[in-house]
């Protein structure tokens, strides 16, 4: 007697009601008030992609100008990435990672730690631990600096550091040490308690000073901070060049040199959060680089499979990996996802390093980089455009009410950013504003086409933004 499995028609080419109707009845979306896909952010379909292109259900294009939540890096249902996803899922879809290994996890681990960025002064990152996504990558480096301080008998270094504006997920320790109040708030009686240090943000920069300045001032008061409370603290946790939920807020690399040098004053940890920043996204393959910065952890995800499949990594040095070697069990790292390692992943992690070693991406990406801002170059002088920054292939416009005072909009904020979402999808981009932000996060593959259409969409985005009433 088979058991009754409900078929689930497939859906008629084109039927968008059906197809809505059907999904708003089942599916929970994430990151959502749902009572707004029954109203003003109706839900979209995609059938298939192709390069920086969606398209939906109903034929219509949709360039996505966010690389699908900053993970695509060479463009929809890439052909190169596909293949290598099919090989390796008719070879070997999976094994459980305790105890057992294959080559696309060892050869991804051995071409990240020969990638990973390097300095004279610091041990090289030369182990990789894999996790599903970017939060269990926060989690991962959260723990594994702890547990790595207690094995050595530093039992009172129980807090982390992480900076106000900072993002790095929604698990509940990644949440803990996120400064966003939308996700947090809400949650804040189940968090750990971090010690929130000042952004480096250059928005925030006093008049006449400059980013460098800006940086270091953020920086002096880190080290106030680690002065008072260092042995208490496990890890910095930060994301270097740009905090990226947190609006595309940028800083100067001087500070991640700095947060460097005074964690080693202080035996403290410091966790690189390269999960959006990683893989080319700020001009170079990470972001640490720029300040010529080793971390204790690199946490990466997103770009690691160029956006398709999810898989995060997690690398660290041998100091910290010895704190685990022991003949105790118990002083090892007991840490698993079902999923850690898969063969699938971890096989177009490989195909996109393949992508990578093909041609100069992060050159080209120079060039592109240089497109991007002629395009954003006419909305620098907008009566509504505080500040337009740019890092590489993150490109960010900053809306307010009064240009001169650097005033945002006080009513209705989640009506505006709605309301320039829309005006973007209409003129056929994704752009989704992060509060009064609106930013250019594309794959490496967009063209001068498509560069056109963003810079429409923009101009509508904003329009509507600051006509919204
Ligand atoms: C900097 C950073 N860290 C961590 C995360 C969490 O990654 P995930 O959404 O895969 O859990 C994100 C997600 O946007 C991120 O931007």
């Amino acid at each position: 007697m088979t058991q009754n499995i409900p078929i689930a028609p497939m859906l008629a080419e084109g039927d968008v009601e059906a197809f809505l109707a059907r999904d708003l009845a089942v599916v929970w979306h994430p990151c959502t008030q749902m009572r707004e896909h029954r109203g003003e952010l109706p839900l979209i379909p995609i059938r298939r992609g192709r390069g920086v292109w969606l398209e939906g259900l109903d034929g219509r294009r949709y360039l996505d100008a966010i690389s699908s939540w900053w993970t695509n890096l060479f463009g929809h249902a890439n052909p190169r990435l596909a293949a290598a996803i099919g090989a390796q899922a008719a070879e070997l879809e999976h094994v459980i990672y305790a105890g057992f290994a294959h080559e696309p996890g060892l050869r991804l681990a051995e071409r990240l730690v020969a990638l990973a960025p390097r300095s004279e002064t610091h041990a090289p990152l030369s182990r990789v631990f894999y996790g599903e996504n970017g939060s269990a990558a926060i989690e991962i480096a959260l723990k594994m600096s702890f547990h790595a301080h207690q094995n050595r008998g530093d039992a009172k270094r129980t807090r982390f550091i992480a900076l106000e504006n900072g993002y790095h997920g929604e698990t509940l320790g990644a949440l803990a040490v996120s400064d966003i109040p939308l996700f947090r708030r809400v949650y804040a009686p189940l968090l750990l308690q971090p010690l929130f240090a000042p952004s480096p943000d250059a928005f925030n920069a006093e008049p006449g000073e400059t980013a460098e300045a800006c940086a270091r001032r953020a920086a002096s008061a880190l080290a106030a901070l680690l002065e008072r409370e260092g042995e208490h603290v496990a890890a910095l946790i930060l994301e270097p060049r740009v905090q990226c939920a947190g609006g595309m807020r940028m800083h100067h690399p001087a500070y991640v040199g700095e947060a460097r040098r005074l964690c080693d004053l202080h035996g403290v940890h410091l966790i690189a959060d390269e999960i959006a920043v990683g893989f080319g996204r700020t001009g170079t393959l990470f972001a640490c680089e720029q300040a010529q910065v080793t971390p204790d952890f690199l946490c990466l995800s997103k770009g690691l499979t160029a956006g398709s499949l999810p898989l995060s990594a997690v690398l660290t040095n041998e100091r910290v990996f010895e704190a685990f070697w022991s003949e105790d069990r118990t002083r090892g790292f007991l840490h698993s996802h079902s999923y850690t390692g898969n063969p699938i992943a971890c096989a177009a992690a490989n195909a996109t390093l393949d992508l990578f070693a093909e041609r100069d991406v992060i050159a080209d990406n120079r060039h592109l980089a240089t497109r991007m801002a002629r395009a954003a170059a006419r909305f620098v002088d907008h009566p509504h455009v505080a500040d337009v920054r740019q890092a590489g292939m993150i490109l960010a416009f900053e809306l307010v009410e009064d240009r001169a005072t650097r005033r945002a909009y006080a009513d209705h904020p989640r009506r505006r950013a709605l309301a320039a979402y829309r005006a973007g999808l209409e003129a056929g981009a994704v752009l989704r504003p992060l509060g009064n932000v609106l930013y250019w996060m594309p794959p490496y593959c967009i063209d001068d086409e498509a560069l056109a259409v963003l810079e429409h969409a923009n101009a509508a985005a904003i329009e509507a933004f600051v006509r919204c009433a």
